[in-house]
């Protein structure tokens, strides 16, 4: 069972559809931290898992918000973009420990920001462009997570 993949992903279309992949088969309080510089495609691929997990609304970039909850699929999903994350505090005051216990799925953008807090257990999601929209995506569980068997490349 690995526990790394990796992908190249060619188009958005592509790391939307891992990330939808990676939606049908995830399992509750799964916490995916996704890793990606500026526009790298990381609320494309959470979009996917959002489709995935069957959820009725489309994630997008939030403005004021650090976090945002698409419900109406299998599990709701958590989404927190923690770019304009003042300090970790803040993160403490958006909710963040609730989720943890709500069942959620939790897919978190600019995780670096969570310092201390960031959980053990989790799928590492990095994503690096390559070439114009091209993307370098690996998928690794972290803390003895096992990697769906879904996402496997095809033998
Ligand atoms: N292979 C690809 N995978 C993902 N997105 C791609 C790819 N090729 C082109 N794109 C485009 O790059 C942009 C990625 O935007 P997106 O908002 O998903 O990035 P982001 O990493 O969330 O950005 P931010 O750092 O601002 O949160 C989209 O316009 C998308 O269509
Ligand atoms: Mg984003």
């Amino acid at each position: 069972m690995p526990n790394t993949i990796e992908r190249m992903c060619p188009n958005a279309s592509a790391t939307r559809e891992l990330g939808r992949t990676l939606g049908s088969v995830v399992d509750a309080k799964q916490v995916l931290l996704i890793r990606g510089g500026l526009g790298a495609g990381k609320t494309t691929f959470v979009q996917g898992l959002a489709e995935g997990l069957g959820c009725t609304d489309e994630p997008t970039s939030p403005t004021f918000n650090l976090v945002h909850v698409y419900a109406g699929g299998r599990l709701p999903l958590v989404h927190l973009d923690l770019y304009r994350l003042g300090s970790e505090g803040e993160v403490l005051e958006s909710g963040y420990a609730s989720h943890f216990e709500s069942g959620a799925v939790i897919a978190i953008e600019w995780p670096e920001r969570l310092g201390a807090l960031t959980p053990t257990h989790h799928i590492a999601v990095c994503i690096e462009p390559i070439g114009k929209s091209g993307r370098h995506i690996t998928l690794e569980a972290i803390g003895g997570q096992v990697l769906p068997h879904a996402v496997w490349p095809a033998q």
